[in-house]
């Protein structure tokens, strides 16, 4: 090694030594004759003084800038007691030069290292590699390795086997757009880029490999947001002859163990994690990842509501409630914005009641023997804000949850001392499109139904509810999975729900089902987002923050500027001809 020490290293202990190290010139200060420079590796920092006696290493130093490299020798002395700086570990000694080698220049950076500055994006990204100096790029990129090594240490420990799935596969059915890769030797075909694993493990556990487990790339052609990239990680796995509860307690155990590892600091609110169906969720949150960091609950207020003499409430199939303590506080502006928000997600208005106040929407025109009840039933008190959602269930129940959210951050009712995770099961095994009419997997096609709501995939599909879970952390989703169709007669009669036909069955997944006939074990499994796992222990708000190269919110890799054209004879090769937009 070019050096003795990191630039982390050294302490008191240390008064005397001859040492050398490298690292980059974080500040360089003169002072009264003396320079001094900060120079920096991922370990830290360390003060290097310059005296002016020493005039062949002094006028280097002269010239050195800030992100040059440089190796640097000298002796280690402790600083005087008024210089020693506590929050620096390195900061009770300094190194004072006798050679100084410039093992490199550098140009001035776009932007500057040295400080937490908020900094563009655009630029960040298109020079990520300097982005990565900075100390918060460092703490979350450590932070992201020490999760995958836990993770990895965990599952080998439950007696998982780690098995790579191959990136150039056929489609997969998570329901999002797929990433294609044309294939040379067959004009006209193409490979996809898996959207998970997921085919691939359930075929392994027909292999009989029992307990699999993975860290996977996968590939999703979506609008991007903070909590979704088109490339990202899942840690997953997947069990035979096991039920639900097994694979939520192994992936439960995974979390309580990188949580007091990594966020010691953290109070996990309940353990074993609480679990709630979906349908409660929606109807008490209106959302099916609820952040359970704050106590707002709704009520419903169908029946009451029918009495109200209001319209939009007596008419409507469901009316939920949810009372704010305190709420009283929001201005109008304020309940604009929320309205606006709740629009935003589709609903048709915002009604609201300032408990003790004799104005606005509901009051107007409601009786008030509804307003009284509305009180009793809500537990509200003078000073509080009700929120109503009225239409039906779930989709004009949804907005209000969103309300849920903003107005608890708008409050600060949320606890951040508290670490929430919640299990959200029984998902519904169809969803209906509300522009279209069609019949979705909620899930993916290969999700078992409880037993019991067989009958009802054929009878009444969207009461049918499935054996599929969720893994929220704080209001977040940070995984989901299921159980599986195993029998080949079941799994036909969920493709015919879905309309999906025998020949077109056959065409996307007939390696699965020729292969389910081959003595396939019950199993089921689950895949959590690496990424959004990172972030949220991270603290950070995004998961482009935790990703060391990331795509930006257009899908663009602004450091290496892809996607790019491609040259007319390599694309002749492929049989591919881009057409003109
Ligand atoms: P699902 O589609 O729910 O399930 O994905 C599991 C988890 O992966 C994360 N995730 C994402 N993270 C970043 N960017 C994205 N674009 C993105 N999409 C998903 C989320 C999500 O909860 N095969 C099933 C799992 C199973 O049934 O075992 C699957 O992929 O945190
Ligand atoms: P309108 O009668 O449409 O003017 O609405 C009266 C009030 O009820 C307004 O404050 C609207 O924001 C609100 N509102 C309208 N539709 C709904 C709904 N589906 N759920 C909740 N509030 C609504």
């Amino acid at each position: 090694m070019l050096r003795s020490h990191t630039c982390g290293e050294l302490r008191d202990s240390h008064d005397g030594s001859e040492v050398t190290l490298c690292g980059w010139v974080h500040r360089r200060r003169d002072h009264g004759g003396l320079i001094f420079i900060d120079l920096r590796d991922r370990y830290g920092f360390t003060q290097i003084v310059i005296p002016p006696e020493n005039k062949a290493v002094f006028s280097v130093a002269e010239t050195v800038r800030p992100e040059w490299v440089l190796k640097v020798t000298g002796t280690v002395r402790k600083r005087q007691a008024d210089a020693v700086r506590e929050e620096n570990p390195t900061g009770a000694i300094e190194l004072l030069v006798a050679s100084i080698d410039v093992l490199n220049e550098a140009k001035t950076p776009p932007f500057e290292i040295d400080q937490e500055k908020e900094v563009g994006e655009e630029i960040r990204l298109e020079y990520r590699y300097l982005d990565l100096r900075r100390e918060r790029m460092q703490r979350n990129i450590v932070m992201r390795h020490k999760l995958m090594g836990l993770i990895r240490e965990y599952f080998y420990g439950e007696g998982f086997i780690e098995v790579e799935t191959p990136i150039m596969v056929k489609g997969t059915p998570e329901g999002s757009r797929e990433y294609l890769v044309p294939s040379r030797l067959y004009p006209g075909n193409f490979y996809v880029l898996p959207q998970s694993p997921q085919q691939l493990k359930q075929l392994l556990m027909v292999s009989g490999l029992d307990r699999y487990f993975q860290i996977a790339r996968c590939f999703r052609d979506e609008d991007q947001r903070g909590d979704r990239q088109p490339e990202f990680t899942q840690f997953e796995i997947e069990m035979s002859f096991c039920t639900q509860d097994d694979v939520m307690k192994v992936m439960e155990g995974c979390f309580l163990n990188i949580t007091k590892e990594l966020r010691p600091d953290k109070k996990i609110q309940n353990e074993p994690f609480p679990r709630l169906t979906w349908h409660d969720a929606l109807h008490t949150y209106g959302i099916d990842k609820p952040d359970l960091r704050f106590d707002l609950k709704f009520a419903d207020v169908t029946e009451l509501a029918k009495d109200s003499g209001f319209g939009v409430f007596s008419n409507a199939e469901t009316v939920k409630a949810m009372c704010v303590p305190g709420g009283g506080s929001l201005s109008r502006k304020d309940i604009d914005d929320l309205t606006d928000l709740a629009q935003r997600h589709g609903a048709k208005g915002l009604a609201w009641v300032r408990v003790g106040e004799d104005a606005g929407p509901v009051v107007k025109n409601s009786t008030p023997e509804f307003l009284a009840a509305l009180d009793n039933v809500t537990g509200a008190n003078a000073g509080d804000i009700i929120f109503f959602a009225a239409g039906q269930f779930p989709y004009d129940i949804e907005p209000l949850g969103q309300v849920r959210n903003a107005v608890a951050a708008k409050l600060q009712l949320i606890d951040e001392s508290i670490w929430s995770y919640l299990w959200v099961t029984d998902f519904p095994m169809f969803e209906k499109s509300r522009e279209s009419g069609a019949l979705g997997a909620m899930h993916h096609p290969f999700t078992r139904p409880h037993d019991d709501d067989i009958g009802l995939m054929k009878s009444d599909p969207l009461k049918a509810r499935s054996i599929a879970y969720d893994l929220v952390l704080n209001g977040n989703e940070v995984g989901g999975g299921s159980m599986r169709i195993h029998e080949p007669k079941l799994q036909k009669e969920a493709f015919d729900v879905l309309g999906i036909s025998d020949e077109d069955a056959e065409r996307r997944f007939g390696h699965l089902l020729k292969a389910f006939q081959y003595g396939a074990p019950p199993h089921g499994g689950i895949a959590m987002g690496l990424d959004r796992v990172c972030m949220l222990f991270a603290g950070e708000p995004n998961i482009r923050e935790v990703i060391a190269f990331p795509k930006d919110q257009k899908a663009k890799d602004l450091m290496l500027g892809a996607p790019t054209p491609m040259p007319e004879d390599q694309l002749k090769e492929l049989h591919i001809k881009a057409l003109e937009d």
